[in-house]
């Protein structure tokens, strides 16, 4: 297995190019199940995540062609559609579960087995399944696999989700568009993944309004057609990469970033001492003066702080003056990475869904290991501003979400590298 093996440096300056949206991307591709026209989708990240719902989909009966190095998905889905997504393939990512709205609203039945992904919680999958079973489907759990029917197909209805849970949204959407009637669908998920995802399937005929709101309401149409569709810029990673200058000085502008993709983040890094400008291309980040200052973080669904930034957050605040608070509310178990952040003289206490920054003078370099897909990243980004050498192993996480990090870091000035592992 790889690792990638880090130097502490000095600041960084330059650019870094934001890729499309992983978790818009994975929503995105299972819509071709949707219709018999060929769907595209430009601007897709390149990325291990992508190739393994390729694998999914091209399982079910769909045709997924890389295009331009992988920028571009030319899909298509207009023969025999085969209903079972096997664990073999599903249980390699959780967003796997994305078939079964599509799936369901296409065939009238699918058979999808229990996903699996980052070890951050237990993840189950009620609300997909009140989601589904309000617009008519039965579903059973038989030997780990969801069986999923709608004798006569899907009929719209209202729903209130207990969550605004992503996935569920997502599910609800691509089942809703086919369905017989209106649905609205209440306490709907908000993010620009959702907005992304229901402007593709606008684009390909659905009758779709209030995205990006608490409330979506879907009239259903007989049949969806082909569309080309831009997948929107990856806000993880752009915030991921915006805590690089935060950490080790310096000014990198992140082209493609847009604030309304990180405003919450943005305030938090406001509150902390870091200042961010919006230029024409992207967002340019740099550190005001002075030490980082600590802050305080509740993870919440957008447009609250996201949970897949607060691991690279508390690498921050790890040098910051004061103590800082993270308190995470969507995932139990998201701190995994507060152990090995302490190896390279951290001082964190993690109390339940609450973890306690003791800010550092500096951060010393060690062995430390990714434990799921952001914890890593937060490694290397630590591990650039500590004294020494970082080597962080496993991390085939990485690259589930992150493309050519090595690249994009050494071309502002960062010393890293990936070391081959057997
Ligand atoms: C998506 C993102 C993930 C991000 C998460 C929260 C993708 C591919 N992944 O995941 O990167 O961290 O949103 O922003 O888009 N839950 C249930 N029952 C369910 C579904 C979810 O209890 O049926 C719980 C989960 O255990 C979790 C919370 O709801 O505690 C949030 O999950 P959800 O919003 O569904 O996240 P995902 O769509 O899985």
């Amino acid at each position: 297995m790889d690792s990638i093996l880090v130097r502490g440096n000095g600041p960084l300056s330059g650019q870094i190019p934001i890729a499309g949206a992983k978790n818009a991307c994975l929503a995105l591709m299972p819509a071709t199940l949707l219709s018999e026209e060929p769907l595209t989708l430009t601007n897709a990240p390149r990325l291990s995540d992508i190739r393994t719902m390729t694998q999914l989909l091209a399982s079910l009966g769909a045709e997924v062609t890389a295009l331009q190095e992988g920028k571009v998905l030319a899909t298509s889905c207009h023969g025999e559609i085969n209903p079972v997504a096997d664990y073999d393939i599903v249980r390699k990512m959780r967003a796997s579960n994305l078939v079964l709205g599509p799936l369901l609203a296409r065939l009238g039945h699918a058979v999808v087995s229990l996903p699996g992904g980052c070890a951050i919680g237990a993840r189950p999958m009620d609300i997909h399944i009140d989601a589904l079973a309000a617009l008519g489907a039965e579903i059973e759990l038989k030997e780990g696999y969801l069986h999923a029917n709608a004798r006569g197909g899907l009929k719209g209805a209202v729903h209130e989700m207990r969550f605004a849970s992503v996935g569920a949204t997502e599910n609800f959407l691509m089942a809703a568009v086919l369905a017989k009637g209106t649905s609205v669908l209440k306490n709907a998920a908000r993010e620009p993944e959702i907005v992304d995802l229901a402007r593709c399937l606008r684009a390909m005929g659905a009758q779709i309004e209030g995205e990006g709101t608490s409330e979506i309401t879907i009239q259903g149409v007989d049949r969806l057609h082909g569309a080309t569709h831009p997948v929107v810029t990856d806000r993880i990673e752009l915030g991921t990469y915006m805590l690089a200058p935060a950490i080790c000085g310096g000014e990198v502008e992140c082209l493609g970033g847009r604030i309304e993709l990180v405003e919450s983040f943005c305030e938090k890094l406001d509150a902390a001492g870091i200042s961010v400008e919006e230029t024409a291309r992207g967002l340019k980040v740099k550190r005001k003066n002075g030490r980082i200052r600590a802050v305080d973080v509740v993870t919440e669904p957008f447009p609250g702080f996201p949970t897949d930034l607060q691991a690279q957050m508390m690498a921050l605040l790890c040098t910051a003056e004061g103590t800082s608070i993270l308190e995470e509310r969507i995932f139990e178990n998201r701190f995994m990475h507060a152990p090995e952040l302490a190896r390279m003289g951290a001082r964190i206490e993690v109390h339940g869904g609450v973890a306690k920054v003791h800010g550092v003078d500096r951060l010393k370099g060690a062995r430390v290991m990714a434990t799921d897909l952001r914890a890593s990243v937060s490694l290397i980004l630590a591990g650039l501003a500590a004294e020494g050498e970082t080597v962080v192993s496993r991390v085939y996480h990485l690259d589930r979400g992150y493309e050519r990090v090595e690249e994009k870091l050494r071309a502002v000035g960062a010393q890293i590298e990936r070391v081959k592992g057997e």
